[in-house]
């Protein structure tokens, strides 16, 4: 098995990964929120890349069914039901509903790796669960971090090594990884003894911090709090 890991978001659609089983990753949070969702009891998620896109795909669901969700800027968007918490999301406010959510970086990275073989979600929430999921499959495997604004992100750079990791204990030898998921490898090792140490340095914590919203970092920093492991497929991410 081959593992490789994209490190800096793309910026058009990758070609080509019709034979790999990509996992993509916006710990904080856009990721950390599918995964609560759907452990919630959400029906599904329509994971979209603008505001006006969300209003106008909701107006095709009758009202009591839906609910609109995301962030700019990490804030809830105006006229949205709920914001990019995943503490938001529990089941007497969500369950049974079609959600549709919008996101600076995490739901545009799942329409740049549409080509893959199986699109699965992760974060540090289904860690586990994602890395036995990958080796049933037995496909090679991209592990995508959804990034910053463009640019690295260090809080999915580690959990792609968390992955890694995993994947190197469960698996059968021989494994082959990448640079790129050495070095996330790397970077999980380091801080894998406080997993809260990395969401509090990164960029996108800061700024949580900033904004009143740092409850959001041990929520996302939880490890194996489920066993779901969300799929997103003809558009759809569902469990
Ligand atoms: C994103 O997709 O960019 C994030 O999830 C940002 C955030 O939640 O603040």
């Amino acid at each position: 098995m081959r593992i490789d890991t994209t490190l800096i978001p793309s910026s058009s659609p990758l070609q080509d990964l019709v034979s790999q089983s990509v996992l993509v990753i916006d710990v904080l949070r856009a990721t950390s929120v599918m995964v609560q969702a759907l452990s919630s009891g959400v029906k599904e998620i329509i994971p979209v890349t603008t505001v006006e896109e969300a209003f106008q795909l909701a107006k095709s669901f009758p009202l009591e069914t839906r609910l609109l969700g995301g962030e700019r800027e990490s804030l809830k968007v105006a006229g949205f039901d709920l914001g990019n918490s995943p503490r938001e999301y529990i089941a007497a406010r969500v369950k049974g509903k079609t959600l549709v959510l919008t996101t600076t970086n995490g739901t545009k990275a799942f329409h740049a790796v549409s080509s893959g073989k199986t699109i699965l979600v992760g974060s540090f929430l289904n860690v586990s669960a994602v890395a036995q999921r990958c080796l049933h499959q037995g496909a090679d495997v991209l592990l995508y971090g959804s990034g910053d604004e463009g640019g690295l992100s260090l809080e999915d750079t580690v959990c792609g090594g968390m992955i890694i990791d995993r994947l190197i204990h469960l698996g059968k030898p021989p494994i082959e990884l990448t640079d790129a998921s050495q070095m996330a490898l790397i970077a999980y090792q380091r801080f894998q003894r406080d997993l809260m140490e990395v969401l509090r340095l990164s960029r996108r914590g800061r700024i949580l911090i900033e904004l009143g919203l740092g409850e959001d970092l041990p929520f996302c920093a939880q490890t194996d709090t489920t066993v779901i492991v969300p799929m997103f497929k003809d558009g759809v991410v569902r469990i």
